[in-house]
């Protein structure tokens, strides 16, 4: 089982990009959870630049993808919505398709005390519209991160958080193995 995970965040000490390191420990044996660090290579998308070959980062990212048996977005929230970098990398796969039916779980950390309810709120949108199968279970909003995760150590330090996301990826895994 193959997970390609997504930030939304570019910074270097990103607690989104924290958050899937530490999914990928918790993943049970057999689960591979791989993190793409690609979205800020991206050139801004374009249906000009959108050609057959596409520009080389953008057929990095949807060949990850077509690999990929699900997929697995953490992504603060900027500006009550997700970040323009994450956008658009999913506008990259608009016309490609990759998201279609891909499982995909969405996951948002925010210092503050609302858990990026309006970033994932905006995620579920984009993803919909790309046609991802998003189960039941597989959205978690993480408020108050800094208390909840070491950065650095990219572990999840409060169990009640790592009970979460593990059920979010127990929730992403039974969707793509259903689909099989
Ligand atoms: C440009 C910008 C806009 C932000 N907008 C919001 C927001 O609308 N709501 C919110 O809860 N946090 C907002 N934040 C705070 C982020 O949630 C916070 O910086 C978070 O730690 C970023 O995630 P990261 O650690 O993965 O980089 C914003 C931060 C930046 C830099």
């Amino acid at each position: 089982m193959n997970i390609l995970g997504i930030s939304g965040s570019l910074r270097a000490g990103s607690a989104n990009t924290a958050l899937l390191r530490a999914a990928a420990s918790l993943a049970a044996e057999g689960v591979a959870v791989t993190v793409y660090h690609g979205v800020g290579d991206l050139p801004h998308f374009s249906p000009d630049l959108d050609t057959d070959p596409p520009p080389a980062p953008v057929a990095h990212l949807r060949s990850l993808l077509a690999a990929a048996d699900a997929v697995l977005i953490c992504t603060p929230e900027y500006a009550f919505g997700i970040p323009g970098a994450l956008k658009n990398a999913l506008d990259w796969c608009v016309s490609s398709g990759e998201f279609d039916r891909k499982p995909t779980a969405a996951l948002s950390a925010s210092p503050g005390y609302g858990g990026g309810a309006k970033g994932l709120a905006s995620l579920l949108t984009t993803v919909g519209a790309l046609g991802a199968a998003v189960p039941d279970g597989a959205t978690l909003g993480i408020p108050a991160v800094r208390s909840r995760l070491d950065v650095e150590g990219a572990r999840i330090t409060d169990p009640e958080t790592a009970d979460a996301v593990r059920a979010v990826l127990d929730a992403l895994i039974n969707r793509a193995e259903a689909g099989r």
